[in-house]
């Protein structure tokens, strides 16, 4: 039999999610997409939540369900909320979600699923040493892995450099709010990368957000001794991600 979960993925602006076979990372069926509800309060996210679940029509009632979130998340509880509610600091998510769905539901940080999506199945396959994952996005999402091994909760899109937090000038949306060109966010992103660098030296960096398959435009313009590469999985990684680890858990 397939090894399937579901994975959902709740982002700033929208909640999407895809049955996936955990054995291979790929999509079974179609993948599911709502707007985020305006506010991102808890409860109108848990109705939007179980909305995806429905039209995946998923035909084991005990399928896992694995969702990812741009939040820290200890022991199913989100602890901070950079980009989202406030509501949902110190919130237990795994219970919230429990209960809509009436499922077995992981929760985990955004880009910590996106890194192990692509630890497991895209550029980070078979990797050993220190690998940092990052997302570009509305935020800076970042996933720490040794010898494959994920280290959760990595906060590093908030580095602050200059005296500021850096995500503020390094995301995408950053790019997109200041209208910087390829050049001047490859400046930004060489001093983002570079700062991480010298604190953690990486073996390798990959690149994620949905901005990566652009990563022409930019990631040439980087000068770092680590090696860099794009992320395979992208749009995807954090639904792969999120189902794997969802799988994993109500295995163990
Ligand atoms: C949040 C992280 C999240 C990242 C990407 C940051 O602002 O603090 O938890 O992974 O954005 O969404």
């Amino acid at each position: 039999m397939a090894k399937t979960a579901i994975g959902i993925d709740i982002g700033g602006t929208g909640i999407k999610g895809a049955i996936v076979d955990v054995k291979n990372g790929t999509l079974v069926g179609d993948r599911v997409r709502y707007e985020t509800p305006a506010g991102g309060h808890p409860q109108d996210i848990a109705v939007v939540v179980a909305k995806v679940v429905r039209d995946l029509k998923p035909a084991r009632a005990t399928l896992p369900v694995g969702v990812c979130f741009p939040a820290v998340v200890q022991h199913g509880r989100t602890m901070s909320a950079a980009n989202v509610s406030q509501e949902w600091i110190g919130l237990d998510a795994d219970g919230l979600f429990e209960e809509t769905l009436q499922r077995h539901v992981h929760v985990l940080n955004d880009a910590d699923a996106a890194g192990v999506a692509e630890m497991k199945f895209g550029a980070g396959k078979k990797r050993k040493g220190l690998v940092l994952m990052t997302t570009l996005g509305t935020g800076i999402g970042t996933a720490l892995f040794i010898n494959g091994e994920l280290v959760p909760n990595a906060e590093l899109g908030h580095l602050e450099i200059d005296g500021v937090d850096y995500e503020t000038k390094a995301s995408f949306s950053a790019k997109e709010r200041e209208n910087l060109d390829w050049n001047q966010w490859a400046e930004r992103l060489q001093k983002y990368y570079g700062t991480l660098e010298k604190l953690f030296s990486p073996d390798l960096i990959i690149v994620g957000g949905g901005i990566s398959k652009q990563w022409e435009e930019f990631l040439p313009k980087l000068k770092l001794n680590a090696e860099i590469l794009p992320a395979q999985k992208r749009n995807n990684a954090g639904i792969l991600g999120a189902a794997a680890l969802a799988w994993k858990h109500s295995d163990d």
